[in-house]
């Protein structure tokens, strides 16, 4: 049985679009960032080698779509599916499920983010 352990990040009016904080979590360093108005909480060590993935750049997803053989593949930005990325060798991951996106075997840890009563939380269970 899981239980929630809701650590204090500040208040959702504090809270702006594209702000990111840093809160320990049970001895873990974890970034809590606001994008598009959604809010998502990483594992501040990357993967790769332990660098700071939760300071990195956040951008979108480009996505592709097939259509048929012998045309190029259709491309786009996905707005609702934001990723961050490493600063310090570029290992992009999604921010939603942690997946790295070269290989979605490598999985960063991810938390879920709670708002009561006006305040952001990070729920320490994973
Ligand atoms: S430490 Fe993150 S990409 Fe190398």
């Amino acid at each position: 049985m899981s239980t929630t352990e809701l650590i204090e990040v500040k208040p959702e009016s504090e809270f702006e679009e594209g702000d990111r904080e840093l809160v320990d979590v049970n001895g873990i360093e974890v970034g809590v960032l606001r994008v598009n108005g959604e809010f998502h909480a990483v594992q501040n060590r990357c993967l790769h080698d332990c660098g700071p993935v939760a300071e990195g750049q956040v951008s979108r997803k480009l996505v592709g779509e097939f259509v048929e053989p012998g045309k190029r593949v259709e491309k786009d930005y996905d707005d609702n599916e934001p990723i961050i990325s490493c600063p310090w060798h570029g290992w992009s991951y999604d921010l939603e499920t942690g997946e790295q996106l070269a290989d979605d075997d490598i999985v960063l840890p991810t938390f879920d983010v709670v708002v009561e009563d006006g305040v952001v939380y990070v729920d320490g269970q994973q």
